[in-house]
Order: C-alpha cells, then structure tokens, then sequence
C-alpha cells in the first residue's frame, strides 16, 4: 500500500516536470524561433536525472517473487522489459530499480552514427492518446566506445538479472561483427543479445527482415562464436507469412527469442506532422495504436516452438492480460515508460 502510494506520488512528479519542462523548452525554442523539438526535452530531462542523489533508494520498488518468469538459463525477476531505445545509465538504472525485468539497451552499430538530422523525434496524438514519431536513426558511439562505457556501469554488476545488448548493422558483417568483440571481451554481468532486423529509420537497417535466408546464414555463423541466448527484433510491417517464417527459422536454433515488434513504418503528415515539425517523411511510430498488430503477431507464433516478447503498444494492465493470454513470455515496452515510468509498479503488482 505504500509502495503504491509512493509511485503514484513519484508518477505524478515526473508527470509535472515532464509537462512544465516541455512548456518551457519548446517556448524558448519559439521566442528564438527555433522549431520545437522532442528531442531537447528528452536531453534536459536526462540531466535532471542525472543530478537526482539516492536513485537506487528513490526509485526502488520490490518485485513480487512470483513475477520471475525463466527462458532458457535467464533468470527475469519480472516479465516486463525496457525495450531498445535508450543509453542513458540514469534511465536505465532507474527503470531496474523500478521493477523492469531487464533492460535491452539501445541499439549499437559498428560504427559512431550521428543518426538523422534534427526534428527527428515529436510526440503526436493519435486517437486521442500519445504516442512517439521518431526518426533517430541509430545515433551513437560506436561498438567499441559502447563495451568501454557499459563496461564502466558499475550498477550492472550488482542487478542480478539480464542485460540485453541490441546490435544493428548496414550488413549481415556488421552484426557478425560486432558480436565477435563482444565475445571477445569479458562483461561481469549477465546478458542476451538481441538482433534489431527491423529499424526503419536508417537505409539498410531492415534489410534482414526480408531476406530470411540471409538471417539463416547468419545465425549459422552466430552459433559458431556464441551460445548466448540471441533474440531477434521484427517489424509489425512484416506480413503475417513473413513472421510465422521468421519464427519458424528461429526455432531451428537453440536458446533464440523472437520479439515482436518494432516501431511501425509511418508518415508524418498521417500523424499532422510537417516537414518543419519533422524532418524525415517516414518514421517509426510506437505507442497504443499498435498492440492490436502486435497481439495479431504473437497469435501468429502461436504455433512456433520458440519464447516471445512482445513489444509495441502495451499501456495498460490488460494489455498484459491480453498479450499473455495470445502466447508470450516477456513484455516489452518503451513508450508507456516515457510517459509514466511508474507503470512498472503498477504492472508488477497485478501480474
Ligand atoms: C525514441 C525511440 C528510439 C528507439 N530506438 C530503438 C532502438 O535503438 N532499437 C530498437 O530495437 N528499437 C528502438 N525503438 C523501438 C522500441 O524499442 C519499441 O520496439 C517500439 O517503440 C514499440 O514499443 P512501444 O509502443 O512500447 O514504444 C525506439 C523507440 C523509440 C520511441
């Protein structure tokens, strides 16, 4: 009962920073007649973040024992994961404190990519509720900067439940690779990888989503450089054959996840965005409008022999209920965490 009225309070602090900070920045970037942009909210708010003393005390909530759900050898307190989209240590620490299961972390390629030119993520309204449009575009360090700074994150050691480290590429090579310097190194933490096969936002970044045979050769050559549990990202914009085939290859490969899905391919105007608003005309959208295609891609592995996350839409309680009850393991969200990250404690309790 405590624990309930502490993470409404918090939920309702973030809810208020969150909106004043948004008021403000986007009026400054007006009054300088800038475009508004998502993006330095988002910025600003990670440093406030930072600044917060006692995070782990602050923010931690228990995580009722009978959440734990087991795949493979990984052990996930709860079944709710922070899906791919963030590499902020706060956020993720914060989020683990919560009672997220584990945290895949944002997706990494071979090389530093500044990602796409700015406004490239907006919150938009869509049938009435938020939702995110973005066109990131991959943006970051680089695999070799990202295995010194993550192998810096002390609260990792200490978590005691698995890491998800996310791998894009331009090429089957490039995933290939990056996982060969992974391997190559020693992490004191436990940790899966996952394949992201279905960014919309950079060229090639889909490519694997729809070449199954490429993934096959892949994953072949995977398995001879790793028995880490691997699991392998798809896009809602896959049709229905393509996930059940998908599926089906995983199944032939030991310890692989399927995780359905990713943001779906959208157009800005369809969402009331303009070129100045935003600058790429397609882009990924996540948030409510997707959990109906992404229960329609669980009940599609229904019949496949391999553990599903489902990811793209969850906000609600009984989008769990729903989600389990079509056949997955593990929850992932990402949007519902922007908006109220205390969500986390919410889910936990009526598991
Ligand atoms: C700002 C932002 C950045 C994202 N970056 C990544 C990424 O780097 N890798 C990835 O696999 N998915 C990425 N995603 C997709 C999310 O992990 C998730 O699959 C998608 O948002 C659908 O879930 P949701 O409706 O709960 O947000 C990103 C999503 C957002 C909103």
């Amino acid at each position: 009962m405590i624990n309930e009225i502490r993470a409404k309070s918090l939920g309702y602090v973030y809810k208020v920073i969150r909106t004043l900070s948004k008021y403000f920045i986007f009026r400054l970037s007006k009054g300088k007649q800038n475009q508004p942009d998502l993006e330095s909210v988002i910025n600003f708010g990670d440093s406030i973040l930072d600044l917060i003393p006692f995070k782990p005390t602050l923010f931690n909530f228990s995580i009722p024992k009978k959440n734990k759900v087991s795949v493979y050898d990984l052990e996930f307190p709860s079944p709710f994961i922070v899906s791919s989209f963030k590499m902020h240590s706060s956020s993720l620490q914060m989020w683990s404190s919560m009672g997220a299961g584990s945290v895949i972390v944002k997706t990494i390629l071979p090389d530093v990519s500044l990602g796409n030119s700015r406004p490239r993520i907006q919150e938009v309204d869509w049938n009435g509720k938020p939702h995110i449009l973005n066109a990131m575009g991959l943006p970051g360090p680089g695999i070799s900067s990202f295995i010194s700074t993550i192998q810096d994150w002390d609260w990792l050691k200490k978590l005691n439940r698995p890491v998800g480290i996310s791998i894009g590429g331009h090429s089957s090579h490039d995933y290939f690779e990056s996982i060969k310097k992974i391997e190559s190194c020693s992490f004191n933490f436990t940790y899966f990888y996952e394949l992201n096969i279905s960014c919309p936002n950079t060229p090639d970044g889909a490519n694997l989503s729809k070449h199954v045979d490429q993934l096959d050769a892949l994953l072949r050559d995977l398995r001879q450089i790793t028995n880490r549990v691997i699991s392998v990202k798809l896009s809602p914009a896959q049709t229905n054959k393509e996930i059940k085939s998908y599926g089906n290859l995983l199944s032939s490969y030991d310890r692989m996840i399927v995780n359905v899905g990713n943001t779906r391919p959208t157009e800005r105007n369809v969402v009331g965005l303009s070129e100045l608003q935003f600058t790429r005309p397609v882009a990924g959208l996540s948030g409510p409008a997707l959990i109906e295609r992404t229960r329609e891609m669980v009940r599609e592995l229904k019949s496949v022999n391999v553990p599903v996350i489902a990811t793209g839409g969850i906000s609600t309680a009984s989008d769990i209920y729903n989600l389990k009850s079509d056949g997955a393991d593990l929850f992932g969200m990402a949007t519902s965490l922007v908006f109220n990250p205390f969500i986390l404690v919410e889910l936990n309790k009526r598991f």
